[in-house]
């Protein structure tokens, strides 16, 4: 029988452990986030993906960081659920700290910040002063325990509470476990027209869900 799983804040100390389950949990299944932490099954992916969480914590007050946990305290997945309260800059270099020591190589730079002005807009039509789930995975061998539905329903509960709407933008792994938390899709899929010069790169597509607010 799966153990007991429990959902906790993230102190700082937990960030190495989520760096390693989110890695591990996306494996290389969904290209965004493959762009977005660049090598991140590397010891120096993980490093630089390590690094960007702890600048995200110590800079978005809004932001939950929460972790699931087994009852031996074994970290197995990780989400992040945030109160958007004004649109995020589509430009990548005004939201990271250091672009060019996340993304050495020019193009692989080059294509993330692509990626990111197109993402963006929708990111931005589809939230308003809602909670978002602006990541969430878990540990491939803890996969289909419930963990996933449980970090996800936490946010979904707080936005209830709040009477405001929560929204996740989701890969096309996510969606079963979105719908199974009740949210109802709003964007079907992401159309990313990037440069020819990206034509070789794998497709992007993500999808957006909300519930509560007033779209039920
Ligand atoms: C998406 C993810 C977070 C789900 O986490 P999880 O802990 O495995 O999900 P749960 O056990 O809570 O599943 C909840 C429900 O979602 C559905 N579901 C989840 N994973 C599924 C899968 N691989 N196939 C079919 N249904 C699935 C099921 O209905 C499941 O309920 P059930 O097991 O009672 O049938 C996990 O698969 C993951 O980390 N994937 C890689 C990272 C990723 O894509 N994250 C989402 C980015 S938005």
């Amino acid at each position: 029988m799966a153990s007991q799983i429990s959902i906790i804040q993230c102190t700082d100390d937990d960030l190495p452990s989520a760096m390693a389950a989110i890695s591990n949990g996306f494996g290389h299944d969904a290209p965004f986030f493959d762009c977005y932490f660049p090598a991140h099954d590397t010891s120096a992916g993980q490093e630089s993906g390590l690094k960007r969480l702890q600048f995200w914590k110590e800079n978005s007050p809004n932001s939950t960081f929460l972790k699931a946990t087994t009852e031996a305290g074994k970290l197995i997945g990780f989400g992040v659920w945030t109160f958007m309260t004004e649109p995020v800059s589509d430009k990548l270099d005004e939201v990271e700290a250091d672009v060019g020591e996340t993304w050495p190589d020019k193009d692989d730079a080059d294509h993330m910040r692509e990626l990111w002005q197109q993402y963006v807009p929708y990111r931005n039509g589809a939230i308003g002063d809602s909670k978002v789930l602006e990541m969430l995975a878990v540990d491939r061998d803890h996969q289909r325990q419930g963990a996933g539905l449980q970090l996800t329903e936490w946010g979904t509960r707080k936005a209830e509470e709040m009477e405001i709407e929560a929204v996740v933008e989701a890969t096309p792994i996510g969606v079963k476990t979105y719908h199974k938390a009740g949210m109802k899709t709003v964007v079907e899929e992401t159309d990313m027209d990037l440069s020819p010069r990206f034509a070789d790169r794998r497709q992007v597509k993500l999808i957006f869900l909300r519930k509560g607010g007033t779209s039920g």
